[in-house]
């Protein structure tokens, strides 16, 4: 049995700036959808997975998400006195939910370096990685499905989906072989090769990396041992494609929906899915809609 996944990094530490000015004196993670900011997304998704310890890479001006994880004695104590039990149950679900520590990044100097920053505090342990500005939906947690993957190949596995010719040099893409499994050989791949944001005509293929990754701890030194690749940052795509030297790596084309709510359109689509699937808001936003000559 491969050792269990108890810890999921939280990259947390990139400067937002396709959200400017929104983002100058505010995390991106810290954006909401309807009412609840990114980064909680992501956090439940990994505890309705069975992880419970989450680090989170932070860096200058993001003290709010320590805020926002913390208790708020003040916040609690008004709501008590007023006698809204609703909403003091839901702040106190947010700072209950987890075990959660940080670390700093003191340079954006890339994903790949972010990771790195979450070493000491992960171990020689398996970890899960979570970009919170990628919001899934699905009916088992994206996070649930690489950890069936991990503990069944014990290898890493990253989370991929199929993305049009136009619009793949966004992403990191792999070039991967299909594997049998669970009766289909259309979700699951070994990977032979992966490049960061390549040119749509040199795209090995139409599998783009999304935020979510099960790695082991190798990947420490394969991230340590490369170069800043492209955007001149220490890309973890090129530590994974370092990786794969030594190890196979897997990539699985998971069951549910991404919403890229790092990028301004795919926030608003977001934002109009999440209030539309909402009990208390659905109906009345519907109707709002429907009413807007377009
Ligand atoms: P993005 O590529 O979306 O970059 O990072 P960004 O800086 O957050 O946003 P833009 O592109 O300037 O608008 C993906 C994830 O990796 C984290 C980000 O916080 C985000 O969660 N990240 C990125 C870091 O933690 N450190 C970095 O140096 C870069």
């Amino acid at each position: 049995m491969p050792a269990k996944v108890r810890k999921a990094v939280f990259p947390a530490a990139g400067l937002g700036t396709r959200f400017l000015p929104a983002t100058k004196a505010q995390p991106k993670e810290m954006l909401s959808l309807v009412d609840k900011p990114l980064i909680q997304y992501g956090v439940e998704e990994a505890m309705h997975s069975g992880i419970q310890n989450i680090i989170i890479v932070t860096g200058r001006g993001k003290s709010a998400i320590e805020d926002h994880f913390d208790v708020s004695f003040e916040l609690e104590n008004m709501l008590e006195t007023r006698g809204k039990t609703d909403l003091l149950a839901a702040v106190r679900a947010v700072s209950d939910m987890i075990n959660v520590c940080y670390v700093r990044q003191k340079e954006a100097l890339g994903l790949g370096h972010a990771v790195l920053r979450a070493r000491e505090l992960v171990g020689a342990e398996p970890f899960a990685v979570v970009l919170s500005d990628d919001v899934i939906d699905s009916e088992t947690p994206c996070v649930r499905q690489l950890l069936d993957i991990y503990q069944f190949f014990a290898a890493p596995v990253l989370a991929v989906m199929e993305v049009p010719r136009e619009n793949i040099s966004a992403y990191g893409v792999v070039d991967a072989e299909p594997v049998y499994h669970n009766g289909s050989s259309d979700r699951l791949f070994r990977i032979r090769d992966m490049v960061e944001k390549p040119k749509a005509s040199e795209a090995p293929s139409n599998l783009a990396i999304i935020g979510r990754y099960v790695l082991t701890p190798e990947v420490f030194e394969s991230i340590g041992a490369v170069e800043p690749g492209s955007g001149g940052e220490i890309q973890l795509t090129d530590g994974l494609k370092h990786l794969l030297r030594s190890r196979p790596v897997y990539a699985y084309r998971f069951e549910g929906t991404r919403h890229d709510a790092g990028d301004k359109l795919g926030f608003l689509k977001a934002t109009v899915e999440f209030a539309l699937a909402r009990h208390d808001l659905g109906s009345d936003f519907r109707e709002y809609l429907k009413s807007l000559k377009l």
